[in-house]
């Protein structure tokens, strides 16, 4: 063993502390958004502050600066930790850490100043998707060159994830972005009609399934077994998740797509895959609880392990929900209502936010050589977002499905039931509790920060030495 080779932990600690600081900034603009459905006049005269101009703000800052971040840390960690060996190329994964920041803060700007491409989880105008290829690749060198030179022949498991992630949004975010640029600042797609709509929601579905779903399942595989002290439940059936998760997502985008222009067989087929999908999903997610067998009584008094426990069963809640959303006749009635926001948010919210949060408070102490300011500020932290959670998705059900069987609504003698506004002004009261339930998260993000200040205050930034391979 060289004793003198630490791991690169500066890259991790950049990224993991800037997760928490966008994941603040991310949801407070949920939660502008949201009030401001509630109070359409909040912030009246201020263009830059509309709806329309936030709300991609708040998709972007979450998406890709906090679950990125999170992702770009524990990706990064992992795969130095499970390979025996330092970082590949330093310098370029410090590269990444700034190129990415850069974005984040060119999307910040050009967002409420109305520069959009207008494709969902793709505004971002051309230079800055020119910007992100480049960081990109250099993430892709950074991960596989350390695969590469790894010191143990086996490839853990969680790194497959974070591989296929990383090749597949890079195909997607390619592929869909393939513009012409008039300005600087103005592109047109390269597609159009329905085969637009079609690439978009190739690439709008599988940012669901190879960002918010594989690469957090990334970090399911490495953190429980590690928080439990348990090897994964079957390493067999984590291996047989990913190729059947990573086949299946591919072909799944068009249950976005149901009811429009594109060919029926099309959308049948993305119906089936969507069903489908619930297998693999499944498998990981049983995979994921069942780690603890045996241990189960660790989660009683254990915070962190109760963050990535929920977290599986919202993924498991989601990935149930999904597929029967697929369902062409479920779909008629929750397409274009809040259902399909409460689905995103039990997602987005329980599966990818709980999960990133257990992961860094796992990390975070690490990364510091020290140990968590406060094990019960974690506690309330998780309280108060499982609390949040619950509160947002059920109230976007009660609200989706009632504006669905509202705007279906037809009296004997063929005319609509209700007016449309009529359906508006039902939707107000679910729309302040998911405000509330919004702020409630978002108060346990602060109790995040906090309680993070504080171990980093009475640690120091640490870089462990590499351990030799275990024979
Ligand atoms: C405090 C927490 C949050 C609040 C209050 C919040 C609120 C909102 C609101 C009000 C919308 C617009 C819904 C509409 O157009 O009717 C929205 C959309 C969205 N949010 Fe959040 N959000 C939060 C956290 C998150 C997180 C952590 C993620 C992802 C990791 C996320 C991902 C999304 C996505 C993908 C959409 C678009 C949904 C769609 O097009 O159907 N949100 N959010
Ligand atoms: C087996 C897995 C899943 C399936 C089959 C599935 C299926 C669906 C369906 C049918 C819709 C509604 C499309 C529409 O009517 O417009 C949808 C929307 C969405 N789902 Fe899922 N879902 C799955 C898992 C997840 C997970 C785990 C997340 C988040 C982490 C997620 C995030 C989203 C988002 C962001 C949208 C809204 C897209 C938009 O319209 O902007 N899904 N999903």
């Amino acid at each position: 063993m060289n004793t003198a080779q630490t791991y690169n932990y500066d890259v991790v600690r950049k990224f993991a502390v800037m997760s928490v600081v966008w994941g603040i900034v991310g949801m407070l603009v949920g939660v502008i958004i949201a009030f401001l459905l509630v109070f359409p006049d909040m912030l009246e005269g201020i263009p830059y502050f509309s709806f329309g101009r936030l709300r991609p703000l708040h998709t972007n800052a979450v998406i890709f600066a906090f679950g990125g971040s999170a992702l770009f840390a524990t990706s990064y960690y992992i795969v130095q930790r499970t390979c025996h060996t330092p970082l590949f190329a330093p310098k370029l994964a410090a590269f990444t850490f700034w190129g990415w920041q850069l974005v984040i803060v060119l999307a910040a700007v050009t967002l409420p100043l109305g520069l959009t491409s207008s494709k969902e989880y793709a505004e971002l105008e051309w230079p800055i998707d020119i910007l992100i290829t480049l960081v990109w690749v250099a993430y892709a060198v950074v991960f596989f060159g350390t695969l590469v030179k790894r010191k143990v022949k086996h490839i853990y498991v969680a790194n497959w994830f974070f591989g296929a992630y990383i090749i597949t949004i890079a195909m997607l975010h390619i592929v869909n972005n393939l513009e012409i640029p008039i300005t600087w600042t103005k592109s047109y797609s390269i597609y159009s009609g329905v085969q637009d709509a079609m690439i978009q929601w190739w690439y709008g579905h599988n940012a669901v399934g190879f960002f918010l779903t594989a690469a957090f399942l990334g970090m399911m595989y490495y953190f429980i077994p590690k928080q439990v002290g348990r090897p994964v439940y079957s390493y067999r059936l984590s291996v047989v998740h990913f190729w059947a998760l990573v086949f299946t997502y591919i072909w799944a985008g068009p249950h976005h797509l149901m009811y429009t222009a594109l060919p029926d067989w099309t959308q049948s087929l993305g119906m089936i895959l969507s069903l489908i999908l619930l297998a693999p999903s499944w498998g990981g997610m049983i995979n994921g609880i069942m780690t603890l067998s045996g241990a189960w009584e660790k989660l009683r008094d254990d915070p962190i392990l109760k963050f990535l426990v929920v977290s599986v069963s919202f993924y498991g809640m989601s990935t149930f929900e999904g597929p029967m959303m697929a369902i062409k006749t479920v779909n008629a009635l929750s397409h274009y209502t809040d259902w399909t926001v409460g689905h995103v948010h039990s997602g987005a919210l329980g599966w990818v936010g709980m999960v990133s949060m257990g992961s860094l408070y796992y990390l975070i102490p690490r990364l510091f050589n020290t140990k968590i300011y406060s094990m019960k500020l974690i506690e309330w932290h998780f309280w108060t977002a499982t609390i949040g959670v619950v509160l947002y998705i059920t109230s976007m059900w009660i609200s989706g499905i009632m504006q669905g069987l509202m705007w279906r609504a037809v009296n004997s003698d063929g005319t609509l039931t209700y007016s449309f506004v009529e359906s508006v002004q039902a939707m107000h009261p679910f729309y302040f509790v998911r405000g509330v339930g919004g702020a409630v998260f978002l108060g346990g993000m602060l109790l995040m920060a906090y309680n993070i200040v504080k171990t980093i205050a009475q640690g120091k930034a640490y870089n462990a030495p590499v351990l030799a391979p275990a024979h």
